[in-house]
């Protein structure tokens, strides 16, 4: 079930403070079913922040957030999650105790309505390289290959949307192409990817729509072309 504009995630007004240190300020964010959505803005901008308030890791201190037509803005990161918020964080999260086959079982979970689009052998197909890897320790994986096996593990929820921060941070340029087309694979099977990234070409190529934060405030938002037109303007935010 989506809202009632069809968006899977649509969040309005919304204010996060750490301490008193007021971040994100009035920004509204709304994600189509399926849709492709970058997050841009320079280091401090709120981008983390804002995925963190999204996740339900963050509480906001106004403002709403509706996922799947329901009213999140208080529920636990956990309850979200269940009901198909998938995350990625910046610096990755695998288990370095666990094989690869096991991180990925353990994260291996329906997604609303039973639905499992996403299995263990869906995941190797797309990553090959981890397949190649099921039987190495989390901690004998290369950058490259851990983005892959968290990628793989938000997936195997089973969500409607997915949030990556910092998707190629740190990854030679052949490995950053292959999470790129990854995501693209992502969007095709009707995942919405929400995607946080310093690789701006590579973002408006991927996504359809951009939104830039400054200062914690939304100032721009649009498709990949009114990003071009407007590229002096967005380019000066961005500080590229
Ligand atoms: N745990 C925290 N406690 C206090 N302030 C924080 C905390 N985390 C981030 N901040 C501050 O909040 C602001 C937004 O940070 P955030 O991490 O959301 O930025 P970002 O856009 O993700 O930046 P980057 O591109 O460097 O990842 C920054 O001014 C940062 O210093
Ligand atoms: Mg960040």
């Amino acid at each position: 079930m989506s809202t009632t504009n069809g968006d899977v995630l649509d969040a309005r007004g919304l204010d996060t403070f750490y301490g008193a240190s007021h971040i994100l300020r009035g920004v509204n964010f709304r994600v189509g079913a399926g849709e492709t959505v970058s997050l841009l803005g320079r280091n401090g901008m709120g981008k983390t922040t804002l995925l963190r308030t999204l996740m339900g890791l963050l509480k906001p201190k106004r403002g709403s957030i509706m996922f799947n037509g329901c009213d999140v803005t208080r529920s636990r990161a956990s309850a979200i999650a269940r009901a198909g918020m998938g995350f990625v964080p910046e610096g990755r999260g695998v288990f370095p105790n666990l094989t690869v086959e096991e991180n990925l079982i353990f994260a291996e979970r329906p997604g609303q309505g039973g639905r499992m689009d996403w299995t263990r052998e869906a995941i190797y197909e797309i990553f090959p390289r981890l397949a190649e890897r099921r039987k190495n320790w989390g901690n004998q994986l290369s950058g490259g290959e851990q983005q892959m096996l968290t990628i793989g593990r938000a997936l195997l929820s089973n969500p409607r949307v997915v949030l990556i921060d910092e998707a190629t941070e740190g990854l030679a340029p052949k490995v950053r192409d292959d999470i790129w087309s990854t995501l693209r694979i992502i969007a095709q099977k009707g995942v919405a990817v929400v995607v946080v990234d310093k690789n701006i070409d590579d973002l408006v190529d991927l996504a359809g729509r951009h939104v830039v934060l400054a200062k914690g405030e939304v100032l721009f938002e649009g498709t990949s072309k009114q990003l071009r037109t407007e590229w002096e303007f967005v380019s000066r935010m961005l500080g590229v």
